[in-house]
């Protein structure tokens, strides 16, 4: 390929000499971006994939429990790319106990869904941001607030120079842009996702995540507020009618291979190799996604068939039993908030569905008990828990 993506500018940096790059702006030129063949197959299955998850979540009654669950799926695997080491049954266990205190890596995950949330709402709000560098950074602000982050500068543009891989710039595998030239190429990066090119959505999607990661406009959290870019684009540019497809996973899964190919797009100008793996993923996802709405869905439906067919269900079972798929996770404190009843009554509510086998007792302990809605949480989880499997 002999598609040019950029220069190299030389900086000193702690005493060294090193090139940074800096990227052209999109769309690729030169030759433009090719996109048949291989490519077009790989675009073709990718949009099927998405039409089907973006089915399957209409066929779900109750569609806001099942986002919920997919969010946090989400939240947990995004940042454990980074190393927190913060597991989904984690998360859920801490949202079940109302004041309890957040860890750092819990921290991290809810500041992820905080982030999340706050940008989906500016962009759908009659006066919210919009697509722009400054809801980004509104949304790293509030990815990076507490313990970690605090020293990251949140919400700001980098001042300084940066790299990644290697443990100065000599060694680095990527030396980003200079600093001073970041506001011109996030201009451009803005004005792109603002502007048509006659290349598919799902395509931009992937270039757009690229070229941020290239540019790597933030001291951290790039590789989180990129990934969260493309939940936003997806939806924003309406590929999807709600935010259900998280390439995250894809991105774990294959870290190597996905270092390599934005790595090739500055090296050997191929975005065609890097548009090939980010279609693949998205077709990988949205079928795995498809499945997992499909299976959580009959899980519920047979679970409450079974509650139903039992003489003893009652309306305060059957209340607490259709708010575990948002909480799968109960004490009993959360219990009586969640259903509005005494502690006898959310007692007695939680035995029974314990009795019929949906919720579990997870922590051995007399006091301050934990009861999962287990076969939910364990289909929920599958490749969302890095560690203490
Ligand atoms: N060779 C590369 N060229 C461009 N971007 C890269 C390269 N290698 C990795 N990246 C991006 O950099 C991200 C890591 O940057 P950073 O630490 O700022 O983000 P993070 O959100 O804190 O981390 P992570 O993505 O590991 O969770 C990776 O996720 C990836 O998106
Ligand atoms: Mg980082």
């Amino acid at each position: 390929m002999q598609r040019q993506t950029g220069r190299y500018e030389r900086i000193a940096v702690g005493g060294e000499d090193v090139a940074a790059f800096v990227p052209l702006p999109l769309p690729p030129r030169a030759p433009e971006l090719s996109l048949d063949g291989r490519l077009a197959e790989r675009l073709h299955a990718a949009e099927g994939a998405l039409m089907r998850l973006d089915l399957a979540g209409e066929m779900v009654p109750s569609f806001d429990w099942f986002l919920y669950a997919f969010v946090r799926k989400e939240a947990v695997i995004s940042s454990q790319i980074e190393g927190t080491q913060a597991t989904l049954v984690d998360l859920l266990n801490f949202e079940a106990e109302e004041g309890s205190a957040a860890n750092a890596d819990i921290e991290e995950v809810c500041n992820y869904l905080n982030a999340l949330a706050y940008a989906r709402e500016e962009l759908t709000r009659a006066n919210g941001l919009p697509l722009s560098m400054r809801l980004l950074n509104e949304t790293h602000r509030r990815l990076m607030t507490g313990a970690r982050g605090a020293n990251k500068q949140p919400g700001e543009i980098r001042r300084s120079q940066n790299w990644i891989g290697g443990s100065r710039p000599g060694n680095a595998m990527h030396v980003p842009p200079p600093h001073p030239l970041l506001p011109e190429l996030l201009g451009d990066l803005e004005r792109y996702m603002h502007k048509e090119d006659g290349l598919p959505p799902l395509v931009r999607a992937g270039l757009v995540h690229a070229q941020f990661e290239t540019i790597h406009p933030y001291l951290d959290g790039n590789g989180r507020i990129g990934r969260l870019l493309i939940a936003l684009l997806l939806e924003h540019w309406g590929l999807m009618k709600s935010p259900l497809l998280y390439l995250s996973l894809f991105f774990k899964r294959h870290r190597e291979e996905y270092y390599r190919r934005l790595n090739a797009i500055r090296l050997d100008g191929d975005f065609e190799g890097w548009t090939n793996f980010f279609l693949d993923g998205v077709a990988a996802i949205a079928d795995e996604a498809t499945a997992t709405a499909r299976d959580l869905f009959s899980i519920v439906a047979a679970d409450r068939a079974r509650i139903l067919a039992d003489d003893a269900a009652s309306i305060t079972i059957l209340r607490l039993f259709e708010e575990l798929p948002r909480h799968p996770v109960v004490t009993i404190a959360s219990a009586m908030r969640l259903i509005g009843a005494t502690k006898p009554t959310a007692i007695r509510a939680v035995a029974a569905l314990e009795r019929a086998g949906v919720l579990r007792e997870t922590t051995g302990r007399k006091r301050d008990r934990h009861f999962a809605y287990q076969t939910y949480v364990d289909r929920l989880r599958i490749g969302a828990d890095l560690v203490r499997e």
